[in-house]
């Protein structure tokens, strides 16, 4: 076994830091920040506003954009208490809102908030959950902002979303913003033109990852386009290359890389759009020759898993069975053994025989929860630096037990909402989505 494994190893035994213990005392290497007190990374109300980080973590280099939700700081209250009694008041509080109220969590969660979810899935998943329970007043979803976005363009009219933490955002959504993707659109368009081939195919249908903002879902939706999670992503490239001879897909290149690619579509096919330079850096002639049109956005979570550590898995275990997330770059996961949506990486976990080493290369939180769940198997991550994703770390107990009282009081904080303008279009993307078959 390498250095690397028993690293890891040994940090995924490690008991999660609890009240009072930072994730660096208990072994791990997020910012203890991050971890215990996420509001040293909120605004302060009044005072001039810093443009705010995402937090140390894994998404240490992105810095939020100016159209980020900016996240006021919490009442001092919730930020004194100790976590156990925090849980207690979320008890409570879950307890008096009974019927009216739902919450929702994604895998990448951290355990103190996951355990209160109702129904713990992926993007895809928890899409479709928030559907089932019109008769929720409220859901609280313990996800990032384009996840509540989604859920609120999916609810039934009196519903309200929540975000606990508006600062849970995604740095990969804010890659691709409503003006530079309309900029990419307009130069494909003259260089296409708009007439469908003799199939009847029009030049180009844009399609959008889940992870992106409501405006362009809408983008799509208004276009003949589609939203994509990494659970559907081939399904939906059918979908696209049926009614297109192209297809510009955001904001993340690899996901778009990786399905289309296993679908059969050259390298040299898919040139990569950088909005800062013309043609997004590209000849014409590569445009025109051009199946999938990529986006240059990436995740910061996943594009930090590379071929050297799957090597190193494999040296230390030639038997390990390597799994990465489609986010991951194209030659982490050519040398995979398999890649997956967060939904496929946990369904081939449950079926593995007992006694199956894993290598897993996605979010900390959900590998070291299935370390947890199945001790039958051997799991590791494939990273030796334990890689959080920092914002959807920004969701505290604290914040979750502040939404929540809130809402007993009467008062609805943190509300999402799609403005009306944009939200029917981005619905019809995310309907066509859900109408699609994998
Ligand atoms: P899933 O679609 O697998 O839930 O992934 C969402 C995400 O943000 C992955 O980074
Ligand atoms: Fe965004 Fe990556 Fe976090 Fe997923 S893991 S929410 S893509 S930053």
């Amino acid at each position: 076994m390498t250095s690397v494994t028993i690293q890891v190893e040994q940090l995924l035994r490690t008991p999660r830091p609890r009240t009072g213990e930072t994730a660096t005392a208990a072994g791990g290497v997020c910012d203890p920040k991050l971890a215990d007190g996420p509001w040293a990374l909120d605004a302060v109300p009044g005072a001039p506003l810093p443009m705010p980080e995402y937090g140390p973590g894994s998404s240490n280099a992105d810095v939020a954009p100016a159209s980020t939700p900016v996240q006021q700081q919490i009442p001092a209250e919730y930020r004194r208490t100790p976590v156990p009694e925090l849980e207690a008041r979320i008890r409570a509080a879950r307890a008096t809102l009974g019927d009216r109220l739902v919450i929702l969590g994604h895998y990448y969660q951290r355990d103190e908030v996951v355990q209160f979810a109702d129904f713990v899935g992926d993007s895809f998943q928890l899409a479709q959950q928030s559907t089932t329970r019109t008769d929720a007043e409220f859901v609280v979803f313990c996800g990032v902002h384009f996840m509540a976005e989604t859920a609120d363009l999916l609810a039934s009219p009196g519903q309200s979303v929540i975000l606990p933490n508006l600062a849970a955002g995604c740095s990969m959504a804010d890659m691709a913003d409503i003006d530079s993707v309309s900029a990419c659109w307009d130069q494909l368009t003259a260089l296409y033109g708009t007439e469908p081939d003799e199939q009847g195919r029009v030049p180009v249908i844009p399609v959008t990852y889940m992870n992106s903002s409501a405006a362009l879902k809408a983008f799509c939706g208004d276009r003949g386009g589609i939203v994509c999670t990494s659970s559907n992503a081939a399904a939906v490239l059918e979908w696209a290359f049926q009614r297109g001879q192209r297809v510009l897909f955001f904001p993340d290149q690899h996901l778009g890389r990786n399905t289309a690619k296993a679908m059969g579509v050259g390298l040299d096919e898919m040139p990569l759009w950088d909005p800062r330079k013309p043609l997004g850096g590209n000849d014409s002639q590569a445009l025109t020759d051009a199946r999938v049109v990529l986006w240059r956005g990436w995740c910061s979570v996943h594009q930090r898993f590379t071929p050297e550590q799957i090597a190193g898995a494999r040296a230390a275990n030639p038997d390990v069975r390597v799994i990465v997330h489609p986010e991951c770059p194209v030659e982490v996961v050519d040398a995979a053994d398999e890649a997956g949506s967060t939904q496929y990486i946990k369904r081939a976990v449950e079926t593995a025989p007992p006694g199956t080493a894993f290598a897993i290369g996605t979010e900390i939180n959900m590998v070291r929860r299935l370390a947890e769940q199945h001790p039958e198997h051997t799991i590791t991550c494939l990273d030796p630096v334990i890689c959080p994703c920092s914002t959807m770390y920004r969701i505290h107990p604290a914040y979750l037990a502040w939404v929540l009282e809130s809402l007993v009081r009467g008062e609805v904080v943190n509300q999402v909402r799609v403005p009306a303008d944009v939200a029917d279009s981005a619905r019809t993307a995310l309907q066509r989505m859900l109408a699609v078959r994998p």
